[in-house]
């Protein structure tokens, strides 16, 4: 095509570092194009992954509390039943009025969307096979390549996505399994687990490490969070590793070993969940004809502007360094724009919150107190139990706990770990506090209203500065 044709801006991938930077390019006046494959906008995060597995979480555990968690509150239910394929319904129409609604934004500001793959030709030039048939080429004065990550696989053991799955499978099972056996206790293996342990699955989770919830969890909130899921009928094998797997016969099969060695047993199940992390995601886009390298974990290496050794080619999101999240890849989206735009951007990568979304669910950001040790950090710990605050007693939602970490010297927070209800949308006041760099006291002196959860938020911060009222 001819360089008239040359666009601001093309982006790689429709997924939310793609499809964020592709409108908010459109609202800083770029001329944009965002190439995407899977045929609809939103990426994992969209359709297998955030929003598809918080619709199962959400309504898995309605009906587990409907099951288990109503008489002592003065509510006498009839028969319950569970109507699977409706419960996925419910699923899938969250996920399509998400992704249709991008469609819409990209629309409203001015995105030119391409369905095809993308792939290297040179340096500017960059060719679509479209999903409709046949090819297209477009050039960008910058590109974006924005390609995401897919689930690291098990040596050995096939994904066939019914028998052997990964998260793609385990948010579509068509019936519900009467075994699983989860490989890795991270937090895709707790979310999962947590799903089909409500509805009915004798789930076990096989964990390499000594705790679980991946990396960068409190070890003082995994115990916690473990204990809470073990009593909802999770079962964990920790300090075990999977040495090979075997679906041949009518289960599947995990031969495991203690990390130590020398307790080696075949596990088996009907179903097992392959959750042992996620990889970028780079096959097929044509890395090799415009030199660019990635590292050893297969991430495109980039500089703190997001620059690749092209400077006009940047990358973000799963794809490139940091912890795979959709908020980081969004933020991430936002400043490569900026830098594009204006020559400046800027995330704040001490301040991105993590949440698994289990019940209680467990929230954290900053620093934890292992993180502190390893560095010889000096700091305070204040905690607050969820037991002594009112609105969870109402609730009869008591397990858990708020957790802080500040400064002995300045009071300055260094981080905040809670498990307990509602810790995913508590962990915002945490976030913001550090972005401020609240100390402690100012946390403890800011009003709260009553009775609210998030009072056990204030009365951590009280007992990281000084005293709580109500423990
Ligand atoms: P992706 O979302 O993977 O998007 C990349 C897109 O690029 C894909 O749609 C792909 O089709 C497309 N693409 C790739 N190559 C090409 C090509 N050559 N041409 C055209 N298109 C291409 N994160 C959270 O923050 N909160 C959560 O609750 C959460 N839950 C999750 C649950 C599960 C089960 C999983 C798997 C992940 C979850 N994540 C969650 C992680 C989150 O999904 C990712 O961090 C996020 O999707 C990353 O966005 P991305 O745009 O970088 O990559
Ligand atoms: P993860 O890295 O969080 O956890 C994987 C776990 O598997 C680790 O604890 C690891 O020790 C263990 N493991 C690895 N190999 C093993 C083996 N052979 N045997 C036993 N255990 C083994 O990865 P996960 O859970 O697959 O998630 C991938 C990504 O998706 C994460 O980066 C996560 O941030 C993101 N995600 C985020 C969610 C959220 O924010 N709520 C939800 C789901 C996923």
């Amino acid at each position: 095509s001819a360089s008239s044709d040359e666009k601001d801006l093309v982006i790689i991938g429709g997924g939310v570092a793609g499809y964020v930077a592709a409108i908010k390019a459109g609202q800083e006046g770029l001329n944009v194009t965002c190439i995407e494959k899977r045929g609809v906008l939103g990426g994992t995060c969209l359709n297998v992954g955030c929003i598809p597995s918080k619709s199962l979480l959400n309504n898995s555990h309605l009906y587990h509390q409907i099951l288990h968690d109503t008489k002592n509150r003065g509510i006498e239910v009839g028969d319950v039943k569970l109507n699977l394929a409706n419960l996925m319904k419910a699923k899938d129409s969250s996920v399509n009025g998400l992704t249709k609604g991008i469609e819409f934004l990209f629309k409203k500001n001015g995105v030119e969307y391409i369905k095809g793959e993308a792939s290297f030709v040179n340096e500017h030039e960059i060719k679509v096979a479209l999903n409709e048939g046949g090819e297209t080429s477009v050039k960008g004065k910058n590109i974006l390549i924005a390609t995401g990550s897919e689930a690291t696989p098990f040596p050995g053991l096939e994904i066939d996505e019914k028998r052997v799955i990964t998260s793609t499978g385990a948010l579509s099972l068509e019936k519900i399994p009467e075994s699983m056996l989860v490989i890795g206790g991270g937090i895709i293996g707790l979310e999962m687990a947590s799903v089909w342990s409500r509805l009915g699955t004798k789930v076990t989770v096989v964990e390499f490490l000594g705790q679980i919830g991946g990396p960068g969890m409190d070890t003082e909130v995994s115990k916690t969070i473990q204990k809470l899921l073990k009593k909802q009928g999770l079962e964990f094998k920790l300090n075990t590793k999977v040495l090979s797997g075997d679906a041949s016969g009518e289960k599947v099969q995990l031969s495991v070993d203690s990390v130590k060695g020398g307790k080696e047993e075949t596990l088996d199940a009907e179903t097992v969940l392959v959750a042992i992390g996620r990889r970028p995601y780079t096959a097929g886009l044509g890395l090799e004809n415009i030199g660019l390298e990635t590292d050893e974990r297969g991430r495109v290496i980039i500089d703190s502007e997001y620059r690749t050794k092209h400077p006009h080619i940047r990358s973000v999101g799963d794809v490139t360094f940091g912890p795979m999240l959709a908020h980081k890849a969004e933020e991430e989206a936002v400043a490569a724009i900026e830098h594009i735009k204006k020559g400046h951007g800027h995330v704040n990568y001490a301040a991105i919150p993590s949440v698994m979304y289990t019940h209680p669910e467990v929230a954290w950001v900053g620093q934890s107190e292992q993180d502190l040790k390893n560095q010889n950090i000096p700091y305070r710990v204040g905690t607050f139990p969820f037991s002594a605050n009112s609105r969870a007693k109402t609730n009869l939602d008591t397990d858990g706990l708020v957790k802080m970490l500040a400064d002995p010297e300045t009071d300055r927070l260094l981080g905040v770990h809670i498990v307990g209800p509602n810790a995913g949308e508590m962990i915002a006041e945490g976030t913001l506090a550090l972005e401020y760099g609240a100390s402690s006291e100012d946390i403890a002196r800011t009003c709260h209203a009553h009775p609210t959860l998030a009072e056990a938020f204030k009365e951590a911060a009280m007992a990281t500065h000084g005293k709580a009222i109500h423990f």
